[in-house]
């Protein structure tokens, strides 16, 4: 391998014998000799390299077209032009693999639909390539702030017969022919399925470990068409014993602050050629998030608010219903103007495993909404009272037999414990501005589409 683009560009002094590989993304002719930009993937920017004719490999110069594979060996000089502090003249090209002209990158400005149907060659693009190289740095800043507090990292299965949310949005694991309906002759005796959330099985952990995280991918089978659901996406889950709601809120708001601080320290060029091409107001954004405090509301607060808003929403706002993400949007976009933490939700519209608050009505749950996008964060207390517990677990028809063992710990050593989920692909649309969940994931899966 040689060095990347990005270490040449980089580079301190003037350099012999550098190699540079890369795409072709322009190549334009003078008289004799060829101008190549090269695009490695390491960083947004290109390597200007220069060929002269009559160097080796020029013969082939023709077939060096966009989307074609070079190998450049020459000398890394000063650029003679003003945009570029380094460029490479060559003294031999290599093609390594050409692209002919039904390359369908060839120009710019291709619409995200059109990019969608091509997702095997969009990383190529620099927008795409800038959101891809965010998101692999944005997974290790989320390693980075759970291992610097304590976390441990723990593979939670991807294969369950739990229904953590008890939404019923489950993709169903089988090895049944079509029809057949006998889940005790399945592959696992039991009907099974793609995991909604690994928080259950992450309660065992933290109940031994103390602090932990999962990142992993999640599936559900929601048929919401929006720009913020996808039916795989990568969410993290830390649970905290010995941890209450507002430890909870507090942990989940340094995380974002976190993340938004390292989009800035680690990604600068891709923040400034997002802010140009797809959210103008996404430094500044950025920037506020990491410096200013967020807000908090309860729900009984929030829906008050919301009733006297005087806005005509499309759903209307009742206590004990749902908050709906136009209601979301509007407390963080308009009411707050930053993000908003909203609390204690009626227990009957929240999932059996979280804290019953005192007031017999309301449980610790606590969802964060962030402007663009609503709920970044859903998480709660969870109820660590075995007989609460079991009262919650039959109010949502769930048998102390399948669940037995989420059941035992609060038998066995029980303690006030908290966590939420953050999901990965909303974090990364909040970070760099994109509007669609489809144009964050490299292949995303939706309603109608499993392509690639
Ligand atoms: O609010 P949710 O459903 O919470 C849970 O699953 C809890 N078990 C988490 C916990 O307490 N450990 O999902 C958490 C987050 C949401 O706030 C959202 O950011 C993201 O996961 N999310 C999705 N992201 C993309 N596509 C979907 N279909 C999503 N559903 C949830
Ligand atoms: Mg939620």
């Amino acid at each position: 391998m040689s060095a990347t683009i990005k270490e040449l560009l980089a580079s301190e002094a003037v350099r012999d014998g550098v190699v540079a590989q890369g795409w072709v993304r322009t190549r334009r002719d003078s008289k004799a000799f060829s101008f190549l930009e090269l695009n490695d993937g390491s960083c947004l920017k290109n390597l200007q390299c220069i060929v002269d004719e009559g160097i080796p490999g020029y013969e082939h110069i023709a077939q060096c077209t966009t989307g074609a594979a070079v190998r450049i060996d020459g000398r890394l000089v000063a650029s003679r032009g003003g945009a570029q502090k380094w460029e490479v003249q060559a003294t031999a090209v290599t093609l390594l693999g050409g692209a002919d002209e039904s390359f369908p990158l060839q120009k710019k400005g291709h619409s995200p639909e059109f990019l969608r149907t091509i997702a095997h060659l969009r990383p190529r693009t620099s927008l795409y390539g800038s959101v891809f190289r965010v998101r692999s740095r944005l997974a290790y800043a989320v390693h980075r702030f759970f291992q610097e507090r304590g976390f441990f990292y723990v593979h939670t299965p991807i294969i369950t017969a739990s229904d953590c949310e008890g939404a019923g949005e489950m993709f169903r694991v089988t090895t049944l022919a079509p029809g057949a309906d006998d889940f005790t002759k399945d592959f696992f005796a039991k009907q099974a399925f793609l995991t909604v959330s690994g928080q259950l099985e992450g309660e065992t952990m933290a109940t031994a470990l103390g602090k932990i995280y999962t990142f992993g991918p999640t599936f559900r089978a929601e048929n919401s068409n929006t720009t913020r659901h996808a039916a795989e996406f990568w969410m993290i889950e830390p649970e905290m014993a010995f941890c209450d709601l507002v430890q909870d809120m507090d942990m989940a708001e340094a995380q974002v602050k976190y993340l938004a601080q390292s989009m800035l320290d680690e990604s600068p060029e891709e923040v400034e050629f997002l802010g140009k091409f797809v959210d103008k107001g996404l430094r500044e954004r950025l920037e506020f998030v990491v410096n200013r405090p967020f807000e908090r509301l309860s729900y009984t607060e929030a829906v008050a608010i919301l009733q006297r808003s005087g806005k005509s929403f499309e759903y209307p706002v009742a206590y004990g219903q749902n908050l709906q993400s136009e209601h979301e949007r509007w407390l963080t976009e308009e009411h707050c103007r930053c993000p908003v933490t909203v609390y204690n939700y009626p227990k009957d519209i929240k999932p059996f495993y979280m804290r019953l608050n005192d007031d017999g009505q309301t449980v610790a749950a606590m969802d964060l909404l962030v402007p663009g996008i609503g709920e970044i964060v859903g998480g709660s207390q969870r109820e660590e009272r075995l007989d609460q517990l079991q009262a919650n677990m039959a109010q949502h028809g769930l048998s102390e037999e399948a669940y037995g063992w989420y059941v035992d710990l609060r038998r066995y050593g029980s303690v006030p414990h908290a966590g939420y989920g953050l999901g990965f692909e909303r974090m990364l649309m909040f970070v760099t501005g994109v509007p669609n969940i489809r144009d964050v994931i490299p292949f995303a899966r939706t309603p109608g589409h499993c392509e690639f």
